[in-house]
């Protein structure tokens, strides 16, 4: 029988750990099967999907829908040249299925195959629209710190990721950075409501540093869950949106992990009550059936285009058909006004759950949840001279090794526990959730105890 972690070490790159790391954890957990709201490992071990993967898996796994219209999809037409003159019946029913969902307030679309590639290319529409309308000047992007876009050189330069950055840099120039709305703690040490969202003005400081005749765009996640879903003030928004509009400069909302229902509306920024002038999108768009991204360009920059402009070369495997009927089954499950309902109920439920069963327990710092994402800080133990304290890095891989051995799957980063759980999920699955982070807290406060 193959040992299949064995076989990964041996035969698979690990991204995003190291290879002895993983020898001595005895890992990767090899994931096989599926079902709804839970993951079966290779050596037959269940899991709670307390992550939807990684807020991905929106509509649950193995849901019948999706499976059976992407064999049909497959039978029909598995692939075809979906650029430069072609296009397919399945990317555009997807592509109208999207738009309708939004109302036609972003008109058109352009398919990828990831979150990297939307955000990538909605920076590059950005830079595009601006040249083509005579402003070839408009280049430097803007983004936050804290924030995550992607792995490619471009958004991982406007990411904070140092450490990878710098491991494969030179990156590209044109980038920038400004704060992140954190106000649990404020990067600039104010306090919220008396700091007039300082956060927000940051942004326009910084492109009158720049030069506005030189910044392209914004981007920014509505909620950032590598910020530990800091949810921003309900004025940095829209202060935000006055602020790119006053400069000509584009706002692209990176809306990977917010879109497709996951905050209880088809994007998150509209829980915020604004338009992005682009919107990048992947992740939960096929709930992980098939690897897809979307970039939806809001009518004003759809008509703003010119018709001649040249665009840059995109991917085979635009428009994928079978991805795209993926995508087309999955909008019709999770564009339902009773699928956002579940969704506001639920984060209720896990918001009271997470408080009632972890506040007050030792190492327990903040909980945030918004929609269906939640993240638990764990707090550090206070340092004692002369006794090494355990970094957040070495907590946090000792309390994901204690939640799968609980039958709980999700990742804990950098001290924060994050979760997402499925949006179809059952109510009390948000119970059980808080049950096991409960469980895994306790275990750590002895196993500090022991250390000290
Ligand atoms: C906010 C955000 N943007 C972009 C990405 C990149 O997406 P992908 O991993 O599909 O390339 C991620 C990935 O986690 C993300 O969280």
């Amino acid at each position: 029988m193959t040992d299949y972690p064995a076989t990964a070490r041996e035969r698979i790159w690990q991204f995003g750990t190291s290879h002895r790391k993983m020898a001595r954890t005895g890992g990767p957990v090899v994931f096989d099967t599926a079902d709804g709201c839970h993951l079966v490992d290779s050596t037959g071990r269940r899991y709670i999907d307390a992550l939807s993967g990684v807020w991905v898996v929106n509509a649950g796994h193995s849901h019948p829908d999706i499976v059976a219209a992407m064999t049909a999809q497959a039978t029909r037409l598995g692939y075809a040249l979906s650029e430069e003159g072609f296009a397919n019946t399945a990317a555009v029913d997807l592509a109208t299925r999207l738009t309708d969902a939004v109302d036609g307030v972003y008109d058109r679309v352009y398919f990828t195959t990831g979150g990297s590639e939307s955000v990538e290319m909605a920076l590059r529409m950005a830079r595009l629209y601006h040249s083509a309308r005579g402003k070839p000047g408009k280049r430097t992007v803007i983004s936050r710190q804290g924030s995550y876009h992607g792995t490619t050189l471009f958004t991982l330069g406007l990411s904070s990721y140092d450490i990878f950055s710098r491991a494969v840099g030179p990156l590209p120039d044109g980038l920038a950075k400004v704060v992140h709305p954190t106000c649990a703690d404020c990067p600039l040490g104010r306090s919220y409501p008396g700091c007039a969202v300082g956060c927000a003005q940051d942004l326009a400081d910084t492109i009158e540093r720049l030069g506005p005749d030189t910044v392209a765009a914004f981007v920014a996640e509505p909620v950032s869950t590598s910020a530990g879903v800091a949810v921003p003030p309900p004025e940095y928004w829209p202060a935000v949106r006055e602020i790119c509009s006053r400069y000509d400069v584009l706002l692209v909302a990176d809306e990977v992990v917010t879109g497709i229902g996951r905050c209880g509306d088809v994007l998150a920024t509209r829980r915020f009550g604004i338009e992005a002038d682009i919107v990048a999108l992947a992740k939960a768009l096929t709930s992980g059936y098939a690897p897809l991204g979307a970039v939806l360009t809001h009518r004003d920059i759809t008509t703003g285009m010119p018709a001649n402009a040249l665009l840059i070369p995109g991917f085979t495997f635009t428009g994928h058909p079978v991805a795209c009927a993926a995508a087309t089954a999955n909008l019709d499950i999770l564009c339902r006004p009773e699928v956002h309902d579940g969704v506001h109920r639920k984060s209720a439920r896990l918001a009271t759950a997470l408080r009632d069963r972890l506040g007050g327990r030792p190492h327990v710092g903040g909980i945030r949840v918004f929609g269906l994402l939640a993240a638990v800080d764990l707090e550090p133990p206070p340092t004692v001279p002369g006794r090494r304290t355990p970094s957040a890095a070495e907590l946090s891989q000792l309390m994901t090794g204690w939640l799968l051995e609980s039958g709980l799957y999700t990742r804990v980063v950098e001290g924060c526990v994050q979760l997402g759980p499925p949006l179809l999920a059952p109510d009390d699955l948000m119970d059980a959730i808080a049950d096991h982070l409960a469980s895994a807290f306790d275990r750590l406060a002895e196993h500090l105890g022991r250390i000290r």
